[in-house]
């Protein structure tokens, strides 16, 4: 069952049954100021930091789900309803809500009675705008009763749910016509405040969600909303609160716009106080004058769209599929700014108190992204390495407001140092700016231990080579990718965390998805110290790159795949000989996108054995056979029950490894056939299975051992998205920057008459038109730019203007 429709022309999912099966979200902003917003306006908003600095409040897993948002009541002749349905549920003569990229657009109508509202954040500015419009469709007079309503956070997201001793006796508000302030703190460490305004005198408001509410009732049924009658309270403690009272006559016909503005605000220490006790409110008032009429909000949502219009053009693509080409001109891309944003910070599924930016997950995030912002891309690449030790290690995660390496979650994950290299390599060739190396870059953020950014990749390298166990196979550290598979823990105790419990020493556990990897990565940073001219460096390099390729043929192959690992005790880890858990797609991906024994028929082998142990009816299963019992000495895998997340589940992460590895072989079909059946947009008639938004990857489906296989959990902040656009783009369609031109070399289904992709690069645009008359797979037999034909498939970098390009397969 479907719950709506994909409006590609506006670039929406457009959801018209509220109930969806979970609730289906968007975020909004794009810089410093962030919300979430559900189908029903559920969400809350924050500040860079959706731990540190939560604007709003919000309550995860609640009764009734998604609970907690910015709400808009209406009383029209004591019929009480809600725009987005939610919280009051009243039900609606007419309910729609569109996420768009960046907005969302509600619209609910009840007794002749229309609401719109518009929400987004605006380009370069701490707040979100909610446009409402109000009409009169009804042939009569309507006197109508308007709450807004929003409850707020006392900042610290986590301090806020578990310090109520101190909390509920902190809460300080200010009211000033129609701006409601909210102040907490601002008195004593903090330099911020928040505010919700509307532009429209009120005729009441609310502060204090208990004298707004009620003590006993709901947010569906407000006290205050029943009666009709706001009690103009003012917050002292208990849980301070912002809505504002109006009431609105609309003759029949008429309508009638109002701006909501939820604003947040920074002033110097010394420059905090307008007087005694009251905010310096200047900054606001500035902010608020930025959208105060509906022309100025328009104009702010017309430089958002035009914004948007620019970023997606950099890679676009025809290909007769619409299900494809809204994924990757729209949906894919989007997902990929939204992790680039967040890592695995804020969604509905991660609460944005526990997990900043993981190093591991930013730096493939990034190549998603690249292409859409490369100074942005830069910027991160600079502030992970920053985070990075001197001897290659890193904090596994850091906290976005401050930058600085989060030692609670724990560090030794033995992969975090290579995906450096990944991103950086991507990002020098999707820009060809090389002077990244230059920059000088600390360490640990120790601005007195720097080092140029090349050297941060130098120790990347050089960790795994420094880290090799007896099969010279790299030690898997606390853990690789996979992070619960914690071959050092050995943890019988529930209250340890398996990712940072002290591990125990002594033991060998190797990696084959690192051995992998490294081969990957390593070539890469041996390709990039011959671009730059570090030729020794480079030839050192390569024999270690080459001693792993030999360590995996000889220790690494099981007879029909390559192993996983080799655990604490030096025994074989997903093997034939093994009971459970004898087939892992981390090593199969990794060592066939590495093409490992390639020659020997090695890739080719292992890609079939996922074929016939991994692959089920809704993606590629993690492992098999599932695990069934707790296995010490694996840890956390052996936790999960059968088919969900890292213990069989589809993790979607690591499906696009294969479909790559696929692709390396040519079979095209294949890969398009892995690609098609984890891809959100071929799911949308199966969304009460899938349950998830079906514009945006999940990082978990349940697999072929679960209770209910086919089941989404964990949408929107994944790696799945990055790398699938990565593997459809680069690997499928086949337009790969490299450092001296853009690679055109697809890998389709035989059946495909041919595609077009426009690509930006490097300031020139490229119209590609692919043509497959022979019905192949792979192979370009001919290319040529604006009609001269070239002897390789590699583009070289033009000065700016447009190409066309013709391919001819065959
Ligand atoms: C989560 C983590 C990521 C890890 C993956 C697999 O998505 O954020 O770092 O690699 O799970 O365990
Ligand atoms: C849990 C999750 C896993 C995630 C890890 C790190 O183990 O199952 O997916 O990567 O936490 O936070």
């Amino acid at each position: 069952m479907k719950y709506g429709f994909f409006d590609d022309d506006n670039r929406e999912y457009v959801i018209n049954n509220p109930q969806t099966p979970w609730p289906w979200i968007n975020y909004l902003g794009n810089e410093d100021f962030f919300s979430l917003i559900s189908n029903t306006a559920g969400g809350y908003s924050f500040y860079k930091d959706a731990k540190f600095r939560r604007l709003t409040r919000y309550r995860y897993n609640n009764v009734p789900m998604d609970n907690g948002g910015r709400y808009f009541y209406i009383n029209d002749n004591n019929t009480i309803w809600s725009p987005g349905w939610k919280p009051v549920k009243t039900p609606l003569d007419k309910y729609e809500c569109r996420h768009g990229l960046s907005y969302t657009r509600i619209t609910g109508a009840k007794n002749g009675l229309e609401a719109e509202v518009l929400f987004f954040v605006p380009l370069k500015s701490w707040c979100e705008v909610q446009k409402m419009k109000l009409t009169n469709s009804s042939s009569e007079t309507k006197k109508i009763k308007l709450f807004s309503f929003q409850e707020w956070c006392l900042w610290n997201a986590e301090d806020d749910q578990n310090n109520l001793q101190r909390n509920f006796s902190t809460g300080e508000v200010e009211v000033d016509g129609s701006t409601l302030y909210h102040k907490t703190e601002y008195k004593e460490r903090r330099n911020h405040y928040a505010f919700y305004h509307v532009n429209e005198a009120i005729q009441g408001f609310d502060t204090d969600r208990e004298s707004f509410v009620g003590l006993y009732n709901e947010y569906s049924e407000p006290q205050a909303v029943l009666e009709g009658k706001p009690r103009n309270s003012h917050a002292h403690g208990w849980s301070p609160v912002a809505s504002h009272y109006l009431e609105i006559e609309l003759k029949a016909g008429e309508s009638k716009e109002l701006v909501f503005v939820l604003g947040y605000v920074e002033n110097d220490d010394n420059d905090k106080w307008e007087s005694k006790n009251v905010i310096n409110k200047t900054k606001a008032k500035a902010l608020i004058q930025r959208f105060d009429t509906s022309a100025k909000v328009n104009a702010a949502f017309d430089e958002l769209q035009s914004y948007w219009n620019q970023l997606l053009s950099v890679y676009t693509v025809k290909s007769g599929d619409e299900k494809l080409d809204r994924m990757v001109n729209i949906w894919n891309q989007y997902q990929c700014m939204v992790t680039f944003n967040m890592s695995r910070s804020a969604s509905f599924f991660e609460v944005g108190i526990g997990r900043g930016m993981g190093f591991r997950d930013s730096n493939q995030d990034l190549i998603g992204f690249v292409h859409q912002i490369p100074e942005r891309a830069r910027e991160r690449i600079i502030d992970i390495a920053s985070t990075q030790f001197e001897d290659g290690g890193a904090y596994h995660q850091y906290q976005p407001l401050t930058k600085r390496g989060n030692d609670a979650i724990g560090g030794n994950f033995n992969d975090d140092p290579l995906w450096l290299i990944l991103s950086t390599t991507d990002y020098i060739k999707e820009t060809g700016d090389f002077s990244l190396l230059d920059e000088i870059v600390p360490f640990d953020n120790d601005e007195n231990n720097a080092k140029s950014h090349f050297e941060h990749l130098k120790a990347s390298f050089y960790h795994v080579v420094n880290n090799l166990g007896p099969h010279g196979l790299p030690l898997i550290g606390r853990a690789d990718w996979n992070d619960c598979l914690n071959l050092n823990c050995f943890s019988t105790n529930p209250n340890e965390s398996f990712q940072t419990t002290e591990n125990q020493s002594g033991g060998s556990a190797e990696s084959l998805m690192i051995a992998g990897l490294f081969v990957m990565y390593g070539r890469e940073y041996v390709q990039l110290c011959r671009q730059i001219g570090k030729e020794t460096e480079a030839e050192a390099a390569q024999v270690h790159v080459d001693n792993m390729v030999q360590a995996v043929i000889k220790d690494g192959w099981d007879g029909d795949w390559y192993l996983r690992a080799y655990d604490f005790y030096g025994k074989k880890v997903g093997s034939a000989e093994n009971e459970e858990g004898k087939i892992f797609i981390e090593s199969q991906g990794w060592c066939s996108m590495a093409e490992i024994g390639r020659e020997a028929g090695l890739v080719e082998k292992a890609l079939d054995s996922v074929k016939e142990h991994l692959d089920c009816d809704y993606g590629i299963v993690l492992n098999n056979p599932a695990f069934t019992r707790y296995v010490v000495e694996y840890g956390e895998i052996s936790t999960y029950p059968a088919g969900y997340k890292e213990n069989a589940g589809i993790f979607c992460h690591n499906n696009p490894w294969i479909i790559i590895g696929e692709t390396m072989l040519g079979r095209g079909d294949q890969a398009w056939e892995y690609y098609k059946k984890i891809c959100p947009s071929y799911l949308e008639s199966i969304s009460d299975l899938h349950k998830t938004e079906p514009y945006v990857y999940a990082q978990m489906i349940s697999g072929k051992d679960a209770f209910k296989p086919g089941e989404a959990k964990n949408s929107w902040l994944t790696g799945t998205a990055a790398w699938n656009f990565y593997a459809v783009s680069r690997y499928i369609l086949g337009v790969r920057p490299q450092y001296d031109g853009l690679l055109v070399d697809p890998c389709i289904p035989k059946g495909w008459k041919g595609f077009e992709v426009v690509r930006k690069f490097r300031g020139a645009t490229f119209k590609i038109k692919v043509a497959n008359p022979r019905s192949v797979n792979k192979g370009v037999a001919k290319i040529s730019v604006d009609g001269k034909l070239l002897d390789t498939n590699l583009i070289p970098v033009m000065p700016e203007g447009v190409y066309n390009v013709d391919v001819v397969l065959g």
